[in-house]
Order: C-alpha cells, then sequence, then structure tokens
C-alpha cells in the first residue's frame, strides 16, 4: 500500500487565498491588519521562522513590524515594546519568537501580550480557554494541523490518536485539540515506556518528537494517518544537509493510509494559521 500525501503547501495556498481577500477587506476599511514580530538573539532556525512569516504577511496584504534584538538584551527592553505594542491600536497580533535567551523569563514576556493580540495563542489565558474549548487563538502548529485532518477528511470522533511530543507549543494544544474533538488521545514523550505498543493501535499519529526519521512504518498501523510535525536538519549520512521530518517517511508511507511530507506539510499551515488568527484579530478591531 502506498499512502495518500496530504499536501501541505496546497492547502495553504488555499486557505492564504481566503486570508489575503479578508485582509484586502479589511484595508479597503482603513484597518489593514499588522503583526508585530520580536526576535531575541541570532538563533538561526528562529531567524529562518521570522523571515518567513513576515514574508508571509506581505505576501497576504498584512502589515508587518519587525522588533530584533540582540542575544544579551535586556528583559525590560523587550517588556517596554510589548507594552508600546500591547497599546497600540494599529497592532492586531504580536509574535515573540521562542526560545528566548536564558536571561528571559518566557512564561512572563508570554503573559505580557495583550490576550486579545497573542495571535500565538501561547498566553496563559488563551491555553486555558483551549482547555475549556472555548473561543480562543489557537497555537500555530496544531491547529494547521487540524486543518490539515479536515481537509483530508479524516475521522476524529472515536479515533484512537497518538500525540508523541508534550511541549506547550505542539504537545500539549494538540492534545487538547485532538480531545475536542471527540479523540481519544494519548500523549506520549521521551518518558514513555513503550512507544510503538502505543503508536500501533493508533488512527492518527502525531509526530512532534524533533529526532530525524524517528517513527518507522514497523510502528504505524496499516491505514493509519500520520501528521509529521518535525523540521529536522540531518547532520550526516548519504542526506546530509537535507531537511527531514520525526517520521521515517520512506517506511511510513509503506504503511500509513495517508501521511504529510517534509518539507511541505505542516510547516506551511503553521505560518497560514498565524496569517489567520492576524486577521481575525484586526476584523475584532474594526468592528
Ligand atoms: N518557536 C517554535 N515554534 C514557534 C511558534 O510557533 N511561535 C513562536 N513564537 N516561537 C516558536
Amino acid at each position: 500500500m502506498t499512502s495518500r500525501i496530504i499536501d501541505g503547501n496546497a492547502l495553504a495556498a488555499q486557505v492564504r487565498g481566503e486570508i489575503a481577500g479578508r485582509a484586502a477587506a479589511l484595508s479597503a476599511r482603513g484597518v489593514q491588519p499588522c503583526l508585530a514580530v520580536i526576535l531575541v538573539g541570532g538563533d538561526p532556525a528562529s531567524a529562518v521562522y521570522v523571515r518567513n512569516k513576515v514574508a508571509a504577511c506581505e505576501k497576504a496584504g498584512i502589515r508587518s513590524l519587525r522588533f530584533d534584538y540582540a542575544a544579551d538584551a535586556a528583559p525590560a527592553e523587550v517588556m517596554a515594546k510589548l507594552a508600546e505594542l500591547n497599546a497600540d491600536p494599529a497592532v492586531h497580533g504580536i509574535l515573540v519568537q521562542l526560545p528566548l535567551p536564558p536571561q528571559f523569563d518566557e512564561t512572563a514576556v508570554l503573559e505580557a501580550i495583550d490576550v486579545a493580540k497573542d495571535v500565538d495563542g501561547f498566553h496563559a489565558e488563551n491555553v486555558g480557554r483551549l482547555s475549556q474549548n472555548r473561543e480562543a487563538f489557537l497555537p500555530c502548529t496544531p491547529h494547521g494541523v487540524m486543518k490539515m485532518l479536515e481537509s483530508a477528511s479524516v475521522p476524529l470522533a472515536g479515533a484512537e490518536a497518538v500525540v508523541i511530543g508534550r511541549s506547550n507549543i505542539v504537545g500539549k494544544p494538540m492534545a487538547m485539540l485532538l480531545t475536542n474533538a471527540g479523540a481519544t488521545v494519548t500523549v506520549c514523550h521521551s518518558r514513555t515506556r513503550d512507544l510503538g505498543f502505543h503508536t500501533r493501535r493508533a488512527d492518527i499519529v502525531v509526530a512532534a518528537i524533533g529526532k530525524p526519521r524517528f517513527l518507522k512504518g514497523d510502528m504505524i498501523k496499516p491505514g493509519a494517518t500520520v501528521i509529521d510535525v518535525g523540521i529536522n536538519r540531518l547532520q550526516d549520512g548519504p542526506d546530509a544537509g537535507k531537511l527531514c521530518g520525526d517520521v521515517d517517511f520512506a517506511s511510513a508511507q509503506e504503511v500509513a493510509g495517508a501521511i504529510t511530507p517534509v518539507p511541505g506539510g505542516v510547516g506551511p499551515m503553521t505560518i497560514t494559521m498565524l496569517l489567520e488568527n492576524t486577521v481575525i484579530s484586526a476584523e475584532r478591531a474594526a468592528r
């Protein structure tokens, strides 16, 4: 069996078209959606993510403001910028790229963002709202995964879902979204005793582990839907320098019913959801 590929680029292009239309309608009313992005330090992966986010904004007709700080920046300086952006009615979304350098209290920074502008969905109030299945800004990666599952018509109610990874950014909110959608969710992580026992009984596996090509075909139930959140750059071997996911695509696609590729899977949907949250925030401000 060869699995169906869930094409994140195609879905992202379609959804970004709709978002650009909404952004244009807002701009015509004098409210151009605006996202402020803060990057602290020179982490190369973070720099690429921020560049991609800013470029995606421009393409969708969303204004972006970018603020770069040195790795040794004083937290108070960034906090002052956040206060300024919170108070600026022309700014609809605020994003602080993670991780932050060690002198920062990450939680304090995320809590300093106005909940109404928290387009990453990392503020404790938005996390709490999600856990209660209330309206909230949803974290972009897990939200993008839900859109992909929906677009591929993957049944969620009653499905056995396994999320590998328990981060605040992906694993935990992913588990909550799947739970809210009626799936029976197991969260696995680095301390899980027998990962294969769990993954082999799952109708849906979401891999957010951070280990290249970790999940092999023999750990997947035939016909399952496999969502690969990982983005790893291979260090050595014949594919050194190439991007790959947390799933061993070659063996997994022999077994899975549907699978997302890397690149071209979840990645483009993550940024798309950020654009959508920014437009939603601007639509609320324009009411
Ligand atoms: N670092 C890794 N993923 C993310 C994300 O989705 N948002 C932010 N702000 N930082 C990240």
